[in-house]
């Protein structure tokens, strides 16, 4: 780790704070690995908000018909609202992030960006959606994780959260890690290989075993070109 990124981390950790209607669900995801390691070191703070907490309607709900008529329920700004606006009272936000199939599609750009942040929220969708003035008051980004359709915004948040958090310096070991991922230079991944050498008669490249560090850097990015060019051609326009 460099010693500066730790100095920065260490006074000023990133916090995410996620709303959801299904906090359980979250819990697992940064109890391992990576993303436990980061909140253990104190680079990251993740806080699960139970959105009924917010609500101030009798059964704790947090959703109601659509205006308008059809199926499925509508989640409702007020506690939305009084959650947010909670939380705003207490520090700044440099995001307030709605998840959504119909945001613009996370990649890795939008992942260093939001690394690089200080406080973010991320509200979890849910039904048929939240109340559109919840996104046009409140929102400052809507993410998609992918042109498909999940039950809950839980598992996307879970995405955001992982791509986001084991890129800010200190949470991978190797430095070197994080920055040698597909798409970090807009261009996919060599292959990689370990012990033994050989199995079943197939072998590892030669160079790879060469010793030869210059080589096999060069051998490393030829490979990325044409894995790239074969299977992600758009990523080289
Ligand atoms: N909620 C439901 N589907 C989603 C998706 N693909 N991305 C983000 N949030 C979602």
């Amino acid at each position: 780790m460099h010693p500066a990124h730790r100095y920065i981390n260490y006074l000023c950790p990133m916090r995410i704070d996620i709303i959801t209607v299904l906090p359980q669900l979250l819990e697992s995801p940064f109890q391992h690995s990576i993303l436990r390691r980061a909140i253990d070191k104190g680079l990251v703070e993740v806080n699960l908000i139970n959105l009924r907490d917010y609500s101030t309607q009798k059964q704790k709900s947090v959703d109601d018909y659509a205006f308008g008529g059809g199926a499925g329920m509508v989640m409702t700004i007020e506690p939305i609202a009084n959650c947010i606006n909670a939380l705003k009272a207490e520090r700044d936000y440099d995001e307030v992030i709605y998840t959504s199939p119909d945001g613009e599609t996370l990649n890795q750009r939008t992942s260093n960006h939001l690394s690089t942040l200080n406080n973010i929220i991320i509200l979890c969708g849910h039904y048929k959606g939240v109340d559109q003035r919840v996104r046009d008051h409140f929102i400052t980004k809507e993410i998609s994780i992918g042109d498909y359709v999940l039950s809950g915004g839980e598992l996307a948040a879970a995405v955001i959260c992982d791509s986001v958090i084991r890129i800010i310096p200190g949470a991978i070991s190797d430095e070197t890690s994080a920055l040698t991922d597909s798409f970090q230079d807009n261009l996919l991944a060599p292959p990689v290989y370990t012990r033994p050498a050989e199995f079943n008669g197939w072998k590892v490249p030669e160079i790879l075993l060469s010793g030869h560090a210059e080589k096999i850097e060069n051998w490393r990015h030829e490979q990325s070109i044409e894995r790239t060019r074969q299977r992600r051609p758009d990523l080289l326009e």
